[in-house]
């Protein structure tokens, strides 16, 4: 790992727009468990259930949607960013750092330092609820107690809409805006990093082809295997928070030489 955490170092010193690429890998070391890893939220529930267009169509599908949820939430309010969330915050910090384009749903980014303006958020954000029919947004932890104390699906106070977590479910429209500037910033990217993703849901998945096909040298940090690694310059199978701990370390003592250096 000690060669490869050198070689990305300097490919972040020598890249001018660079994208780090986010999914649930990322977090899974603040506690959240990722999708499809032995124990993750798809070995426990069938994502067959959890189609947009079953939310819209059933009160029995709204309610086991909310039971999965309400416990995905559970791990998201606990959680703390982890080294590999304060790294890329750091790299936003030394002036490194073009956007995140994150899967993530936990809101951790921003809680590590991340400013808004430089993450975009590909499957919305599980931390605020809002109504499908007016888009009225409330308040995660109002709608979890009263949730907790009715049993019953939430409904907007204002239009008796149906009330979901700002998420994007499998068989939902994608966010027209962020996806656009995803694709966009992936083309234009000089240095697009993969961190925590098994990069096997669309149209996500596309922008490392998107940014490897626009000339930008595409870097695979990820635990497991992923359809991407043969495309990739460089791949580490190891844990995000480490990884991206030594990456840090060795940018900082690079940057610092190249300082004397002048
Ligand atoms: N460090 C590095 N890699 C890790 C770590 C870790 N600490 N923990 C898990 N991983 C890797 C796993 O090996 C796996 O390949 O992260 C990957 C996570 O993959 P998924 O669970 O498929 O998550 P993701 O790629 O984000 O899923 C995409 O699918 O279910 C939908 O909407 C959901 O956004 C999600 C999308």
């Amino acid at each position: 790992m000690d060669d490869s955490t050198e070689k990305v170092a300097q490919w972040i010193i020598d890249s001018q727009r660079i994208v780090v690429f986010a999914g649930a890998g990322l977090s899974t070391e603040s506690g959240i468990p990722d999708f499809r890893s032995p124990g993750g939220v798809w070995d426990r529930y069938d994502p067959e259930d959890f189609y947009y267009q079953n939310f819209i169509s059933s009160e029995t599908s709204r309610l086991k949607y909310w039971q999965m949820s309400t416990e995905m939430y559970e791990s998201i309010r606990k959680a703390e960013p982890n080294p590999a969330h304060l790294a890329i915050a750091e790299m936003e910090k030394l002036g490194k750092l073009d956007c995140v384009i994150t899967q993530n749903v936990d809101a951790l980014h921003f809680k590590a330092g991340n400013s808004e303006e430089r993450v975009i958020e590909l499957h919305g954000n599980a931390t605020y609820v809002t109504c499908l029919s007016c888009g009225k947004r409330y308040d995660r932890d109002e709608i979890q107690e009263q949730l907790r104390k009715t049993r019953k699906v939430p409904l907007c106070e204002g239009c008796s809409g149906l009330l979901k977590p700002a998420t994007i479910s499998f068989g939902q429209a994608m966010p027209v805006r962020e996806t656009e500037e995803a694709y966009n910033r992936s083309s234009l990217s000089d240095l697009f990093i993969v961190i925590g993703s098994s990069l096997v849901v669309e149209p996500a998945a596309s922008m490392p082809r998107i940014a490897k096909r626009s000339g930008a040298k595409l870097v695979i940090i990820n635990r497991d295997p992923t359809p991407y690694d043969d495309a990739a310059d460089l791949v580490i199978h190891g844990e995000a928070g480490p990884t991206m701990k030594e990456i840090l370390e060795k940018l900082r003592e690079q940057l610092k030489k190249s300082e004397m250096g002048r």
